[in-house]
């Protein structure tokens, strides 16, 4: 998201253009199903109550969430037009292992454990729903063998948290002062609440989350703790010169 508040294209030429021919490279190999694996960003922000639903208009904020959206309505299109065997997942903000530190809860672990401060945006009071990424997969794989075609599919962790109570809670587990929280200027357009109501996945596809959130949130600051030589290295930009051996320059 911050990130394509920076510079959009890069968004655009993945996320539009990339669905485009990840579509047409489908529909020329014949391929059974195609999972367009989107956000709930794509619905815009909610005030203090409600959820977004499958049937909710389609209203982004962002340049991140408008590329997702336009890659959304290029799956729609093909299954009408062509009958794409296709599906669409709309999930919640994800958290667990091997997850980026410029993302929310491992940029404040990793920052955490250097002792460093914590940028929180704005008042902290943005909700967001948390999913652990072992249940998005296991959704995503249920929505692959069992959902009907053409049919969105939302996930989430039915776990609402504000940012600031995140914050504090991570403060908490890591034995840390609340004097490392950094207030900075909120995020332009930053929206305030995102809620995900996914009954029709849990009705439909008998899929639910299962990971407590207090209990994953754990795992995955034992999850850092133990594997700070990746943090490292990721922080480095040391996975770059990997990348660089493996597949040219990036
Ligand atoms: N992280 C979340 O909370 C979340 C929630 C809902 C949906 N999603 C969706 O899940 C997907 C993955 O998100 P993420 O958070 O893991 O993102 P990420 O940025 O951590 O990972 C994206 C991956 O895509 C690769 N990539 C980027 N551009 C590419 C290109 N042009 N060609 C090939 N590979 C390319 C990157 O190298 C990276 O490995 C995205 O489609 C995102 O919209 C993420």
């Amino acid at each position: 998201m911050d990130r394509s508040i920076q510079d959009s294209g890069p968004f655009v030429r993945t996320n539009v253009l990339g669905t485009q021919v990840l579509l047409d490279a489908a529909r020329a190999a014949k391929l059974s199903r195609f999972v367009q694996v989107s956000t709930d960003e794509v619905y815009g922000s909610l005030g203090p109550t409600g959820a977004f639903t499958e049937q909710t208009p389609l209203a982004p904020n962002s340049p991140y969430a408008a590329s997702k959206a336009a890659a959304d309505h290029l799956v729609k299109s093909y299954v009408h037009t062509f009958g794409m065997p296709a599906t669409i997942t709309r999930c919640s903000n994800n958290y667990g292992p091997y997850q980026f530190p410029e993302k929310l809860i491992p940029l404040f672990i990793s920052n955490l454990l250097r002792d460093e401060r914590v940028p929180v945006y704005g008042d902290g009071l943005q909700v967001r729903d948390w999913i652990h990424v072992r249940d998005h997969c296991a959704a995503i794989e249920t929505v692959w063998r069992h959902g009907k075609v053409g049919e969105v599919y939302n996930i989430g962790g039915h776990s609402e948290r504000t940012n600031l109570d995140l914050t504090h809670r991570l403060l908490e587990l890591l034995g840390k002062p609340t004097s490392l929280i950094r207030y900075v200027a909120d995020r332009p357009g930053h929206d305030r609440r995102y809620a995900i109501d996914c009954s029709k996945i849990e009705r439909e596809l008998s899929w639910r989350p299962k990971v407590v959130f207090e209990q994953g949130l754990r795992e995955t600051i034992d999850w850092y703790l133990s594997n700070q030589a990746w943090i490292d290295q990721v922080r480095s930009g040391e996975y770059l010169k990997y990348y660089e051996r493996q597949y040219g320059k990036v």
